[in-house]
């Protein structure tokens, strides 16, 4: 059946995927179902894809989408590394992914279904569209949290390409009657309509193209586990390096156009938290005082006076994570705290805590983790200048 096709049938009136299905999906805010056609962005020539929304929630991913933006938000998708040859670090992973994909590509068929796990800022969606570009494929974005029903995703689904890569990011964040439609979909290519309603209701199977999704995650523990069984390959990717955010750094500089020193590099690399991301919004902010206060060359010095400057410590702390440190150590005295207390006592999100702010202070050995709850290093007491107190552990 062709994409035209399927979409006529769900378009029509009582078409209902899997029950619960939406079918003003297709003509609500994202347009008339004609609008989302072959002909719209399609990305498969190799000089250029573009990445096509899905939805409202979809974010272009692909560095070509970027051109064009203005102001920082396109600086950062000008940043995105295009091929797994740009991409640094995660040299184990580039590997894997490297054979992968070369293995797709003599077998002349799409990449097996991906998902990628870590911190946020190290690299998940930018690998989406590293390998819709290597693939050579179309590629399209969107998010567990915005694919509120199942016919949202039936949508998307039978409007893909053949070989298209299918990016949703948080996918643990997928409810579960959507979850259900992509077990079929991803194992058999297939998903179920209902058509009609009551007695007369009848269910059938359509056959999708073939697809390739690629899921992100900062918790694979939160992704169910037929969803993540049916995943072919599940990367994980770890805190960069200093040597990789430098390299990283030194990248972005080029691009940027700013003149960066090895030294000022590394400055910038040290206080990352072995996160791209922080890394690349660190520059930018050492851009602004070296263009603002200096000579507009990013040196040892300029970097490090430009990080103190924004309230970057040493170790790349921010202020939530001194928080955090004088919590534990001053305001508990050195006692196990529990997520949710911490999360209280600083008015952070207990997710926020354990994804973004915890792997890098476990990393660098400044908190632990105890059964009884969360407990300052010794390191951390030296971090903050203060001498241990209270029921400590060690
Ligand atoms: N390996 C890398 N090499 C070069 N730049 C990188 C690399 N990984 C990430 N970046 C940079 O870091 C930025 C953030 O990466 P990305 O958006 O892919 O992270 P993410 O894992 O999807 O984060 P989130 O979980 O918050 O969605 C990108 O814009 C890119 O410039
Ligand atoms: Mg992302």
């Amino acid at each position: 059946m062709s994409p035209r096709a399927r979409r006529e049938l769900l378009a029509a009136p009582g078409a209902d995927p899997a029950a619960d299905v939406a079918t003003d999906v297709l003509t609500g805010p994202v347009g008339n179902p004609a609008d989302l056609g072959e002909d719209v962005g399609r990305s498969g020539d190799p000089d250029g894809p573009g990445a096509r929304a899905v939805d409202p929630g979809a974010r272009a991913v692909d560095p070509g989408a970027g051109e064009g933006e203005e102001g920082e938000e396109g600086d950062e998708a000008g940043l995105r590394p295009r091929s797994l040859r740009e991409f640094v670090g995660q040299s184990q992973l580039v590997e894997h992914l490297g054979i992968v994909l070369d293995a797709a590509r003599g077998r002349g068929q799409p990449v097996d279904h991906l998902l990628f796990a870590g911190p946020p800022g190290l690299g998940k969606t930018s690998l989406a569209g590293i390998i819709a570009h290597e693939m050579r494929v179309g590629l399209r974005v969107t998010s567990g949290p915005v694919l509120a029903r199942a016919g949202d995703l039936a949508a998307i689904l039978t409007d893909l390409q053949d070989g298209d890569v299918l990016f949703i990011d948080e996918i643990h964040r997928l409810h579960r009657s959507v979850e259900e439609i992509l077990y079929p979909a991803m194992e058999d290519a297939k998903i179920d309509i209902l058509i009609g309603k009551g007695p007369t209701a009848r269910s059938i199977r359509l056959d999708l193209p073939r697809f390739t999704l690629v899921g992100a995650t900062t918790r694979t523990g939160l992704v169910a586990s037929p969803l993540r069984d049916r995943f072919g390959f599940v990367g994980r990717l770890d805190l960069y390096g200093v040597e990789q955010l430098q390299a990283i750094v030194t990248r972005s500089a080029r691009i940027l156009g700013v003149q960066v020193e090895p030294g000022g590099a590394a400055r910038i690399a040290e206080r990352s938290r072995g996160t791209p991301r922080i890394a690349n919004r660190l520059l930018r902010r050492v851009r602004d005082f070296v263009e603002v206060r200096g000579d507009g060359v990013i040196t040892a010095e300029a970097a490090a006076e430009g990080l103190s400057l924004f309230g970057v410590d040493r170790l790349g702390l921010d202020k939530v994570d001194r928080a955090i440190l004088e919590a534990l150590c001053h305001r508990f005295s050195g006692k196990p705290v529990g997520l949710t207390t911490l999360s209280q006592c600083i008015g952070e999100e207990p997710d926020t805590i354990e994804d973004a702010y915890e792997p890098y202070l476990l990393q660098q050995g400044l908190i632990q983790r105890t059964p009884r709850g969360r407990v300052a290093t010794a390191r951390a007491w030296a971090h903050l200048g203060a001498t241990p107190t209270g029921d400590r552990l060690f």
